[in-house]
């Protein structure tokens, strides 16, 4: 394992690239750097001259504050080309004791990604969720036990190759290497989920500028996974139509006194708008700004609703929604995501790291730390794709997977 590992996160609103320090067994903070994305539309590269000048931008920010090169580093992926899938396989315990070895379990997550891809899109994860050993189910690890028949569930990602190819160009032209590709919302809930939140059922959702990324974990790991193309920048839109302010100011009031609920401000407050293109400034009811944020808020809430409805596992969300991404931090979204979800809500920051914490400390950087944490987990050798290529290395990383996350 490396001692630095360094994540970015190529967001629809900011290119942010982190740099951490693995100490024992703690995750130290060293060098972070965060700058407007260009030519990055609803999570995914657009553009990818734009994108390779902002990725560049933030390694050099992260690089002069750690003293550290960025040479290869873990990016998230996301965008609505995402489709996650259960899948689960079966094999028979052959040895003649008949307990399950490793590799009985490499055959069975092999065999649970025999799905169908469609042809324009790849693997980027195949995720163990439980095992049955015989008539024993919920298993989470289950070498060493004793069966004739072992059955794995896995939760598979797979992406565009398209989308895929273009983040790719886009952190090799930074002259960086890509490692290995990360879905957005696994990493956020890698940094902003417990382990028992994980257990208990509970959903995460990285509201961002461009997109919202979903993750449902039950029973300890990745149930069901989804995009909904709609984030914070569609908020500022609605604002700098409905006011008549230019994007740029839009964005400030919406930040400085934005509210999802119109019933949570008082009707009585006032602001003063700035003055535009010649125009005076103009004195605003703080309400009537909400009035044009929360139809947007819940459209996006309904919009993550759906998808919640169509996992099948709602009633078992237990532990809530956790919610992330720089668009949670718009005052009143709690309120809005537990009425409508009809869930618990939080907001949560990236959880336990060290260094330059306070840098980090905040939800629009639980993707960033989420993929250094997952990164850590999963050897710097690659990725979930990799591991089951790479049949040598990857049943004992596999088993670190099973003992540390399951
Ligand atoms: N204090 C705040 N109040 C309201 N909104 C905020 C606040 N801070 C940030 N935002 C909004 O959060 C959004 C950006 O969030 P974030 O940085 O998580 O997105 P991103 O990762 O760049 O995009 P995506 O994940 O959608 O591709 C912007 O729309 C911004 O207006
Ligand atoms: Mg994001």
């Amino acid at each position: 394992m490396k001692e630095f590992l360094s994540a970015i996160d190529i967001g629809s609103s900011l290119t942010r690239v982190v740099v951490g320090r693995l100490a024992e067994e703690s995750l130290e903070v060293v060098g972070v750097g965060a700058v407007p994305s260009r030519g990055v539309r609803g999570g995914v590269v657009v553009n990818i001259e734009n994108v390779v000048q902002s990725i560049a931008d933030a390694a050099r920010e992260a690089e002069l504050m750690s003293g550290m090169m960025v040479q290869d580093a873990y990016v998230n992926v996301s965008g609505k080309h995402l489709h996650g899938e259960n899948s689960r396989g079966v094999v028979a315990i052959t040895n003649r004791e008949r307990v399950v070895t490793e590799n009985d379990v490499y055959r069975v997550i092999e065999g649970a990604q025999y799905v169908r891809i469609p042809a324009d899109q790849e693997i980027l994860h195949v995720l163990a969720r439980e095992f049955s050993v015989d008539d024993q189910t919920g298993i989470k690890d289950p070498i060493g036990m004793t069966g004739v028949r072992l059955e794995g569930e896995v939760h598979i990602v797979m992406a565009a190759k398209t989308a895929l190819t273009n983040l790719n160009k886009a952190v090799n032209g930074a002259g960086i290497r890509m490692v290995d590709g990360i879905m957005s919302s696994l990493a956020s809930a890698e940094s902003s989920l417990s382990a028992g939140e994980k257990d208990l059922g509970t959903v995460v959702v990285d509201m961002g500028g461009g997109v919202c990324d979903i993750a449902v974990y039950l029973e300890g790991g990745l149930f069901f996974s989804s995009v909904v193309p709609l984030g914070g920048i569609h908020v500022t839109q609605d604002l700098s139509i409905g006011l008549k302010l230019p994007v740029e100011q839009a964005e400030i009031v919406k930040k400085t006194m934005g509210c999802a609920r119109a019933s949570l401000v008082d009707p009585t407050d006032k602001v003063e708008l700035p003055a535009v293109s010649g125009r005076p400034p103009r004195w605003v009811l703080v309400k009537d700004i909400a009035a044009i944020i929360e139809p947007r808020m819940t459209e996006i809430f309904e919009f993550i609703d759906e998808q919640l409805v169509r996992s099948g596992k709602k009633n078992a969300l237990a532990g809530g929604v956790v919610l992330t991404g720089g668009a949670s931090l718009l005052d009143g979204t709690v309120s809005l995501a537990e009425e409508i979800l009809g869930l618990n809500a939080t907001v949560a920051s990236p959880a336990q790291v060290g260094g330059f914490s306070d840098r980090v400390d905040s939800p629009e950087y639980a993707t960033s730390v989420g993929l250094l944490r997952f990164a850590a987990r999963i050897g710097d050798e690659g990725g979930a794709q990799q591991q089951i290529e790479n049949e040598g290395g990857l049943i004992s990383r596999l088993k670190n997977w099973f003992q540390e996350n399951l």
